[in-house]
Order: C-alpha cells, then sequence, then structure tokens
C-alpha cells in the first residue's frame, strides 16, 4: 500500500536561460512571466498527490532544466512550501550561482547543491554551448561555501567532441582541486537527429572506440584522489575524507535501490505501486490542467513482476553494494551467471544468510554488456 508511505520527491523546474546543444531534457527558454504560474500549478500538482507521501520525507530534489534560473522569489516561494526533508538538493548551474541564491538557497533550508560544470576546457564549454567559464564554476563552489553549503556535487561529461585524454585528465584535476563531496560523470549521449549529432557526428564517431579507456580512467583518478566509487557514474568521498558521512546522493540512491518516489512537474516520472507515471511535457497544457485543478495529463504503465525484477537488477548492479538475489532470481539467467562468476566478472556471496550478488571491478568497467548477459531472455 502506498499512502502515505513515499519517502522521495523530485520537483522539475525546466526553465533555462538558453539550450545547450546536447541536451534532451524536458526544458523550456526564458518564459520568465510564466515561473510564478508554474510554481503555483506545482504546489497544486503536489496537494492532489500529498496523500501518497509520508509525513517524513527522506529526500527532495529540485532538478531542471536550471532551477536556479527560477525567478528568486518564486524560488523561494516553493522551497517554503514543500515538505521537509533529510536531504534537499538544488540544481544549480554555475552562472545563476550569486551571494544572494547561495543564501537564498541556504536559509530555505537547501542543504545539498548539485553543479553543472560538465568541464573546465573553455574550447570544450563552447562545443557544448554552455553559458559558464571555468571561473564561473570556481566561483560557484566559493559562494556556495560561504553561504555555508558543506555538501556539493560537481556534473561533469566526457566523450565532448575535440576532448582528449589531456583534457579529460586535466578536468578531473581541476573538479578535485574544488574538494566536492561527490561527483557525477557521465559518457556524454549525443541522440540521433540532433542538430548537436549533425554538427559533431563524425568526431563523436571517431571518438567511440576510445570511451571504454576514458570510462577508466575516470575511475581510476578519482578513485587515487579518496573517492568511493558508489555507483556506476557517482563517486563521493570515501571513508578516508568523509570524516563519518555518507555522502552519497540519497536522492538517486532510493532509484537506485528500486523505491518508490512521486515526481512533479512537466515531464517529470513518479513510480507507485508498481505504476509508473510520465507526465506530460507541454507547459501549456501542464499550467491549464492544474488551474482548473486536474492533474496533469499523464502516460501510465503498469510494470508486471518480472520488468520490476529487471529494473531491479539493472540498478541494483550500478551500485557497489551486494543485491540480494532474492527478488531478481527469475529473471537471472543461472547459467550465464556462473560463466560470468568464472570469468571473474561477478561476486556471489557464499555465506551470508540471504545470497547476493554484486558486479567485480572488471565486470563493472564492462557494466551494461555483463548485466545483459546475466538477464535471462524475456
Ligand atoms: C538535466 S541537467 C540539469 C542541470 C543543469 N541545467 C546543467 O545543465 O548543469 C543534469 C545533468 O545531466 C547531464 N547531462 C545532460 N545532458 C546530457 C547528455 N546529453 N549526455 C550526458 N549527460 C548529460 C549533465 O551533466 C547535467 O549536469
Ligand atoms: S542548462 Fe542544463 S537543462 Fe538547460 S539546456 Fe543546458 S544542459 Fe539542458
Amino acid at each position: 500500500m502506498t499512502a502515505g508511505s513515499v519517502r522521495h520527491l523530485y520537483v522539475h523546474l525546466p526553465f533555462c536561460a538558453h539550450r545547450c546543444g546536447y541536451c534532451d531534457f524536458v526544458t523550456a527558454v526564458g518564459r520568465r512571466d510564466q515561473h510564478d504560474a508554474y510554481v503555483d500549478a506545482l504546489l497544486r500538482e503536489l496537494a492532489l498527490e500529498q496523500s501518497v507521501l509520508s509525513p517524513r520525507l527522506e529526500t527532495v530534489f529540485l532538478g531542471g532544466g536550471t532551477p536556479t534560473f527560477t525567478e528568486p522569489a518564486a524560488l523561494a516561494r516553493l522551497l517554503r512550501t514543500l515538505p521537509e526533508a533529510e536531504e534537499l538538493t538544488v540544481e544549480a548551474n554555475p552562472e545563476t550561482v550569486t551571494a544572494g541564491l547561495a543564501h537564498l538557497l541556504r536559509s530555505a533550508g537547501v542543504n545539498r547543491v548539485s553543479l553543472g560544470a560538465q568541464s573546465f576546457r573553455p574550447h570544450l564549454l563552447r562545443v557544448l554551448e554552455r553559458e559558464a567559464t571555468p571561473e564561473d564554476v570556481r566561483r560557484a563552489v566559493h559562494l556556495l561555501r560561504d553561504a555555508g553549503f558543506d555538501n556539493i556535487s560537481l556534473d561533469l561529461v566526457y566523450g565532448i567532441p575535440g576532448q582528449s585524454p589531456a583534457d579529460l585528465d586535466s578536468d578531473l584535476a581541476d573538479a578535485v582541486a574544488l574538494e566536492p563531496e561527490h561527483l557525477s560523470c557521465y559518457e556524454l549521449e549525443a541522440r540521433p537527429g540532433t542538430r548537436f549529432t549533425h554538427t559533431h557526428g563524425a568526431e563523436l564517431e571517431r571518438q567511440a572506440d576510445a570511451l571504454e579507456g576514458y570510462f577508466e580512467h575516470v575511475v581510476q583518478a578519482l578513485t587515487a584522489s579518496g573517492y568511493r566509487w558508489y555507483e556506476t557514474a557517482n563517486f563521493c568521498l570515501g571513508p578516508t575524507r568523509a570524516e563519518g558521512r555518507d555522502l552519497r546522493a540519497r536522492h538517486n540512491l532510493g532509484y537506485w535501490l528500486g523505491r518508490d518516489y512521486l515526481g512533479l512537474g512537466i515531464g517529470a516520472v513518479s513510480t507507485l505501486d508498481g505504476v509508473r507515471h510520465r507526465n506530460g511535457p507541454s507547459l501549456g497544457a501542464y499550467l491549464t490542467a492544474l488551474r482548473s485543478g486536474q492533474p496533469p495529463a499523464r502516460e501510465l504503465e503498469t510494470l508486471d513482476r518480472e520488468t520490476r525484477a529487471r529494473e531491479r537488477l539493472l540498478l541494483g548492479l550500478r551500485l557497489d553494494e551486494p543485491l540480494e538475489v532474492r527478488g531478481v532470481r527469475e529473471v537471472v539467467d543461472a547459467a550465464a551467471a556462473e560463466r560470468l562468476a568464472e570469468r571473474g566478472l561477478v561476486a556471489f556471496s557464499a555465506d551470508d544468510r540471504e545470497p547476493t550478488l554484486t558486479l567485480t571491478r572488471r565486470g563493472r568497467f564492462l557494466g551494461g554488456g555483463v548485466t545483459a548477459e546475466l538477464l535471462a531472455d524475456g
């Protein structure tokens, strides 16, 4: 039964100053005159869905878009009205961070900021059509520190057209020098048919073979700097540097552990009691529906037991902690699991009361390939 038990809330703030060429998220450029109305709509949607939420939330995550591009008064009103949570994260673009914004976030109870750095090389930021300079990223981190933030995450991407191994090295070194508590390093995904892929397609193809090596390099550099590689693309300060804190992203951990979550806003996804809800992407339709007190248009997908088990395996094996075999047994190809174990790519616990499964370090580098082999055909 879901009522009153969901402990993770995602809120989508779609507005951005401009659209970066590689971005495939639900965004809306500018629209300053609609920010207030959008926050009204979000709060109405929250009121409609409130009953599924636990009275004590573990995490709230404001993602985008560029949440920090939202008109400050509207953003402050939203933050004031959302339910409290143990972890309250806001995604920020470096060029939007001022002393005033950092103070606004801090005084509204935000205790974690995820900053989209992407790269520290000016020529690569230009390829990505980013507005921030490397100096903006550094300044943003310092302003957030000055405002009292002790949990900052930096996003980096690798596989940017024209990025050399030396560029990647320098990006990792520049990121680590800022001593973030957390880092997300994503391989750049370029969707076929987009303007970005059209412009950079040849270079993306040329680089494709090098990306596995880039991934290994990211892991080696960050683990050597004291970060724990706790999820395929995510790193947090490890035991020797974390001073007893668990700095994994608790909100995303909820997704990876297969927990239920509620998503509000355009394009937002919720998973509630085995049903996935996907809000439509249209800003106009969203505002109109909620203005008249109706829930937004959404697609519903019922996740049967097998689909849930497949997702659980795919997401659970991204983590560095053992996954209980119970719950995923029906989707694991036992013969493939044995073959993979012999090749040193997966490991089974022998002595735990509840049998578990983990990818070895080598298995984690191969990631998706190993999980695909492990999954029984369905
Ligand atoms: C949806 S964005 C929102 C954050 C913020 N607006 C920004 O641009 O920094 C969250 C993160 O997703 C990652 N991301 C966005 N588009 C991507 C792509 N095409 N491939 C890989 N990562 C991407 C970036 O690292 C980005 O920081
Ligand atoms: S600022 Fe972030 S969300 Fe907005 S278009 Fe650029 S990458 Fe996408």
